[in-house]
């Protein structure tokens, strides 16, 4: 920014807005806080309050750029993050609950399950799983349009006694446009009038040909009531897993993406925050979306306290200086001042595109007019 007013400055420095008029004052200068000052004003100040001159450049904030790219070495296997969809009560939750009680860990643990939008639970064979809790399709879209893909593969619910209905023309388009595979789960099998062969056929109508009608995309008969057909989920899931070689670096500073947040009464600001790279641990200073925060605890889905949270692990973070939006991205910053710097200048920037839609509207309200 060209100008930027004496508050502001205050702001990113940490300073009294009374103290920079005072100096601006001695400088020969008559300003109000509300005022804006020139860049080599700004820098005047700057100096003479001592701080270093950083400024902050387009490149230098956005710091979840994809042409920061791990090299291939550091990486490590990561679980994968896997999406429920289906059309209204095809069995969506019920499914999640069936896989849920296939947890080993969470069998062991017997702790109270927390309702943290994403979870993760351990096969027989130890492997790991991420489940997002069944967003709307208004959420996946609008999650995607943030450029937040944190689905690896859809799981398309249909009802075996019920067919292909609206929402399950939706979400195979949702999933085609985000380019993610997709496995059917034909669900409601333990009934009477359950025709899984008719869902097949019906399938083909759009374009989704699954390996018993001799295409590609995997199906498998479950019924979330009996568990009927959950083992084979689970091995389809880590087929399709396998075959995507998913991998991120753990060792390196965390950035991940909210899934869900909101205002708790007790806790203050509350996410949960699907770890994307990286490793998150308690203490780490970070940016989310145009918020800033210091983890000051970390809660993962069964309820307990973790120090560190490393790829595709999902966690309630706490410690966050305001509520973030779904689909925010977040990262680990090397300190408070450069978190400030870099969520005060997302901000203004979010503000600005506001304010710079305004005439570009009025525009196009008048010219319908014309
Ligand atoms: P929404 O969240 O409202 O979109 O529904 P949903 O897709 O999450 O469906 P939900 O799991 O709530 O299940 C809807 C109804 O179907 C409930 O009454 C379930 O008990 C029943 N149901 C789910 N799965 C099965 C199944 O495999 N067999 C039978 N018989 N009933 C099922
Ligand atoms: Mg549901």
């Amino acid at each position: 920014p060209e100008a930027i007013t004496v508050q502001e400055l205050a702001n990113r420095m940490a300073e009294k807005g009374a103290d920079l008029v005072k100096a601006l004052f001695n400088m020969g200068m008559m300003v109000t806080v509300n005022q804006t000052i020139d860049q080599d004003t700004a820098e005047l100040l700057v100096e003479e309050f001592g701080h270093r001159i950083q400024r902050v450049s387009e490149s230098d904030v956005d710091i979840n750029s994809s042409d920061d790219v791990d090299p291939e070495e550091t990486l490590k296997a990561r679980p994968p993050v896997v999406t429920i969809m289906g059309h209204v009560d095809h069995g969506k939750t019920s499914l999640l609950d069936a896989l849920r009680g296939t947890d080993v860990v969470r069998g062991e643990s017997g702790g109270i399950t927390q309702h943290i939008g994403a979870y993760q639970i351990t096969t027989k064979n130890k492997q790991k799983l991420t489940f997002l809790d069944t967003p709307g399709h208004e959420a996946f879209t609008q999650m995607r349009a943030r450029g937040a893909n944190v689905t690896d593969i859809v799981i398309l619910v249909v009802a075996a006694d019920d067919g292909i209905m609206p929402q399950t023309i939706e979400a195979i388009n949702h999933t085609k446009a985000a380019g993610v595979p997709m496995i059917v789960a034909i669900n409601k099998c333990d009934k009477p009038e359950a025709n899984p062969q008719k869902i097949r056929e019906r399938l083909l109508e759009h374009e989704v040909i699954v390996e018993e009608m001799s295409g590609d995309v995997q199906d498998v008969e479950v019924s979330a009531k009996s568990g009927a057909g959950l083992d084979e989920l689970i091995d389809k899931i880590m087929l399709q897993a396998e075959l995507l070689e998913l991998k991120a670096r753990p060792d390196r500073d965390a950035e991940g993406t909210v899934i869900e947040a909101q205002l708790d009464k007790g806790r203050g600001p509350v996410a949960t925050v699907l770890i994307t790279r990286g490793t998150l641990r308690r203490g780490d200073v970070f940016v989310v979306g145009t918020e800033s925060g210091r983890v000051r605890a970390m809660i993962d889905d069964k309820g307990k306290q973790v120090k560190e949270a490393g790829p595709s692990f999902p966690v309630e973070v706490l410690g966050i200086g305001g509520v973030p939006n779904a689909g925010d991205q977040l990262a680990v910053v090397e300190n408070e001042q450069r978190a400030r710097e870099v969520s005060e200048y997302r901000s203004e920037k979010a503000h600005a595109k506001r304010t710079a839609a305004t005439p570009a509207n009025f525009d196009a309200m008048f010219s319908n007019l014309k």
